[in-house]
């Protein structure tokens, strides 16, 4: 066998999950979940939302802030019933930026700078002759006290702003607004994205029970039927589940990474973290001489030097010499690959995007198993994120993937792309959280 079929062949081991491992993940998952809800010690934090199902007729305009780490993004939505929405503007803007050279995400950042940044978004879409309600998805782990009260547990996806952990969020975005004299913009209601793209589905679709992302971080909620008073959406943070199988590069990247031990599924699943799982495995075969001939281009050296997207492009390419070629050229025109590099390139892409979204899904079996052990309704999982929407094949694994897990009985059972649902999800859930949910209202003394 040739050195690279071998290489293959530990990639194979090294990644690949079978039936037998995945049905192991869903019963240990389903146990955190179980301990989580009890309040008992688990990687499963299992956070209360105060928010539960919409009735879709929910009307009005309203303002969605979208907090995910990568980006913000701020909307106007109109809701107008019947699960229909318009959005009226919209903007995106990158938290850190080299070429503009800002970074409200490190360590050099503040709590006031990054609201600051947050509210100075918001208002260049809300005219200042009109109240605003607020709808802000803040995608990390929190713990709620209410609908609009949510403190951060710590940070998660490389996030490093200083004093923000252990802070109550919504408190911090009125300060800044407050110090900005935005008093026409009123924030009522947080949650976390999971949350938001599954009320964005479950505005349209009544079976929608199960929301995901798939992004530069992954994480599931979905709708707890035994809540005290009424079901009630619970944010699991799964992400941090912590009973999986892992291999060198999985020790590797954790080791590095600003909280070892914590966020393991993450580590394993996520935008934020697949490209640097690929850097390693690559960096890895470079010294055991079997990719380009043992020398390291000087783009593999740097820590997260590749991206999702990264991944996302060599995944594209199987069966594609020409486009992995084309990818190593835009890193380093010096770069000498053989067919057998460029296979090695793309084995490694599939296999790292395959185990990510089969983890996914057998996240999600577990969560049906829960809520419908037997299968007998019909479910709709809404996913959003990036990955889910752009990276080649990864929706098509998912699906697979849970046919696998659920037999003839996935036929009950419908993933979405929940396109934009962490951002018009905050507008819903604003809408949701307003007795009389009419929108905009003539300007009043707010504060
Ligand atoms: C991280 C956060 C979680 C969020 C997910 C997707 O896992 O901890 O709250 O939902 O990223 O953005």
């Amino acid at each position: 066998m040739s050195a690279v079929q071998q290489c293959l062949q530990q990639l194979q081991a090294d990644f690949a999950l079978s039936a037998a491992q995945l049905a192991a993940i869903i019963g240990a998952f389903l146990h955190d979940m179980e301990e989580g809800i009890n309040g008992r010690p688990s990687s499963l934090a299992m956070l209360p939302s105060f928010l539960t199902k919409p009735a879709g007729s929910e009307k009005g305009v309203f303002l969605a802030l979208d907090f995910g780490g990568t980006n913000v993004r701020v909307l106007l939505a109109e809701l107008t019933g019947k699960g229909k929405y318009t959005i009226l503007a919209r903007h995106n803007v990158l938290l850190a930026d080299p070429v503009k050279g800002y970074d409200y995400t490190s360590s050099s950042a503040t709590a006031a700078d990054l609201f600051g940044f947050l509210a100075d978004q918001l208002a260049l879409i809300a005219s200042p002759d009109k109240i605003y309600l607020l709808g802000h998805t803040f995608s990390f782990p929190c713990r709620q006290t209410g609908i609009n009260e949510s403190f951060l547990l710590y940070w998660t996806k490389e996030i490093k702003t200083a004093g923000v952990e252990g802070q109550n969020i919504a408190e911090l975005l009125r300060q800044a607004l407050f110090s900005r004299s935005l008093f026409h913009i009123h924030p009522v209601v947080i949650a976390n994205d999971t949350v938001s793209a599954l009320l964005a589905a479950a505005y349209q679709d009544t079976y929608a029970d199960i929301g995901s992302i798939c992004g530069t971080g992954h994480n599931t909620c979905y709708l707890e039927p035994s809540g005290h008073i009424q079901p009630m959406y619970i944010n699991i943070e799964s992400g941090n589940f912590d009973k999986l199988p892992g291999n060198r590069y999985d020790t590797l990247l954790d080791k590095a990474s600003s909280r070892p031990g914590a966020a393991m599924l993450e580590k394993r699943c996520a935008g934020r973290y697949i490209g640097e799982l690929l850097r390693l495995v690559l960096v890895d075969m470079i010294q055991e001489k079997i990719l380009f001939s043992g020398s390291c281009p000087p783009f593999l050296r740097n820590e997260h030097s590749l991206t999702g997207k990264d991944v996302a492009v060599l995944q594209h390419a199987a069966d594609k010499p020409e486009q992995t070629a084309a990818w190593l050229a835009s890193h380093s025109s010096q770069l000498i690959s053989t067919a057998g590099d460029q296979q090695l390139l793309q084995t490694a892409a599939k296999l790292i995007a395959e185990r990510s979204a089969r983890l996914a899904a057998a996240t999600y079996a577990a969560v049906l198993k829960r809520i419908d052990p037997s299968l007998d309704y019909r479910h709709t999982i809404a996913i959003d994120g990036s990955l889910y929407e752009k990276l080649p094949g990864y929706a098509a694994a998912i699906a697979a993937a849970l046919q696998e897990l659920l037999g003839n009985k996935s036929k009950q059972v419908k993933c979405i792309l929940a396109k934009d649902g962490s951002g018009i999800g905050a507008a819903i859930a604003a809408a949701t959280t307003h007795s009389c949910a009419k929108g905009t209202v003539p300007v009043t003394h707010a504060y």
